[in-house]
């Protein structure tokens, strides 16, 4: 229906109401292709009605991820909206080629209670300007109504409580906006890492009734070229084992998680130790691998990753870490992830083979 919705608002114009308001609609986002951007997130008109409610503005659609990045268990909630008429190219591994002008949102909010409302933190926006992504973070006040442009905010102290019902109290911290690009940027060019294929094959419930997420896209106008869902690619969710097996949801956990940076090209390249999904090196995944910096971060541990032994692998310490300087990933978190780190630790634990002493 949506599809040639540009080509209909043109030839139609001023004469059909209907079909104007909802023109209108996909317009009224305010599009900011170079800076300076708006120093409030209302200007963007992503959302109407009250603001703590992100009820999303026509065109504005939201999404979710079959694993998603831990941020200390902050809930997320993700939309994207494009200008009238245009389109992302589907590709079957990587992110989608986005349009110019694209805009994807993220929220950060904490439940503060179980069954309790939801503490909006901040809104990360990425915007597709002409001169390529821009990361831009938004900071919620006290009052829930109004988020504003912080490059370098303060830590938010947070009480709150997970998934699980299990209560978390933390000095929440929120990258600045020169850390977006530690992980946003490959071969220093920022570019957006959730939106592709395998972590959107899968159901929302949208208001107007579930449906795949890549089917969506497409009925909306919003992708183009995208398989049925049944033969795209799907990654597994990473604490849910009806989806796939533990190497499966390990691997794609450490993806999410680590293989931003660690890939190459990444900020952790050097390392070369390559944790996302497209690497199929043992040697590089860091089994019986030895640390490029030994050393304090390693602790008196000697491979990143010992078959059988998740005690004695550096990755695990590392993930376990709250330290500066040893604690993986390096930024943009506070706590550990406890479910992660049982996740990685029992993959590891089922993997076979043994490391030779390390050289001197
Ligand atoms: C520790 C790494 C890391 C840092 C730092 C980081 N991001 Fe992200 N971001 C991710 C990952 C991984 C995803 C995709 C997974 C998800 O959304 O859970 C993501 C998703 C997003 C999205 C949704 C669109 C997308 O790319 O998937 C936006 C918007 C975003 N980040 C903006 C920002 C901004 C702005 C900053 C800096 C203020 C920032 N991010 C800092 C790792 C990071
Ligand atoms: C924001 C970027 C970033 C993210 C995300 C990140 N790392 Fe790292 N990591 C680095 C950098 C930079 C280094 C090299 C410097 C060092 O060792 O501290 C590194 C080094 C490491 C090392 C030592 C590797 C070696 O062989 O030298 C391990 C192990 C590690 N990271 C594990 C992880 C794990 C596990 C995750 C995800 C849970 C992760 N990292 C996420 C940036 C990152």
């Amino acid at each position: 229906m949506m599809i040639s919705r540009k080509a209909a608002c043109t030839a139609l114009g001023l004469a059909a109401t209907l079909m104007l308001a909802s023109c209108q609609g996909r317009r009224n986002v305010q599009e900011h292709l170079a800076p300076p951007f708006p120093g409030r997130l209302s200007a963007w008109r992503l959302f109407t009605g009250r603001p703590a409610e992100l009820h999303p503005n026509a065109g504005v659609v939201p999404y979710d991820l079959n694993t998603p990045l831990f941020s200390d268990y902050a809930d997320k909630f993700r939309f994207v909206w494009m200008p009238p008429g245009t389109f992302a190219a589907y590709r079957p591994d990587d992110v989608f080629d986005f349009p110019i002008g694209t805009i994807l949102s993220k929220t950060f909010a904490f439940r503060t209670e179980p069954n309790g409302h939801e503490r909006l933190i901040e809104t990360r926006l990425l915007v597709h300007t002409r001169s390529g992504w821009v990361g831009l973070p938004y900071v919620w006040n006290r009052d829930q109504t109004e988020a504003t442009l912080d490059v370098a905010a303060d830590p938010v102290p947070v009480r709150f409580v997970d998934a699980a019902d299990h209560e978390h109290s933390t000095n929440y911290i929120i990258p600045n906006s020169n850390q977006c690009k530690e992980c946003h940027a490959l071969h220093k060019v920022m570019g957006p890492l959730g939106p592709k294929a395998r972590n959107l094959n899968k159901s929302f419930a949208y208001s107007t009734g579930s449906s795949n997420e890549l089917v969506h896209w497409a009925a909306a106008g919003y992708l183009k070229g995208s398989p049925d869902p049944a033969t795209a690619p799907r990654a597994a969710v990473w604490n849910d084992p009806s989806t796939g097996p533990l190497d499966s949801r390990a691997r794609v956990y450490l993806d999410v998680n680590c293989g931003s940076c660690h890939r190459p090209g990444g900020a952790a390249a050097t390392s070369a130790l390559y944790l996302d999904l497209a690497n199929n090196s043992d040697e590089n995944l860091g089994v019986c691998k030895t640390p490029v910096a030994a050393g304090h971060a390693s602790g008196n541990l000697l491979f990143d990753i010992v078959p059988g032994r998740p005690e004695e692998s550096i990755l695990v310490r590392r993930m376990e870490s709250t330290a500066p300087k040893v604690m993986m990933p390096e930024i943009a978190r506070t706590l550990p992830h406890e479910e992660g780190i049982e996740l990685v630790s029992a993959w590891i634990a089922s993997l076979q083979g043994a490391c030779t002493a390390a050289r001197p």
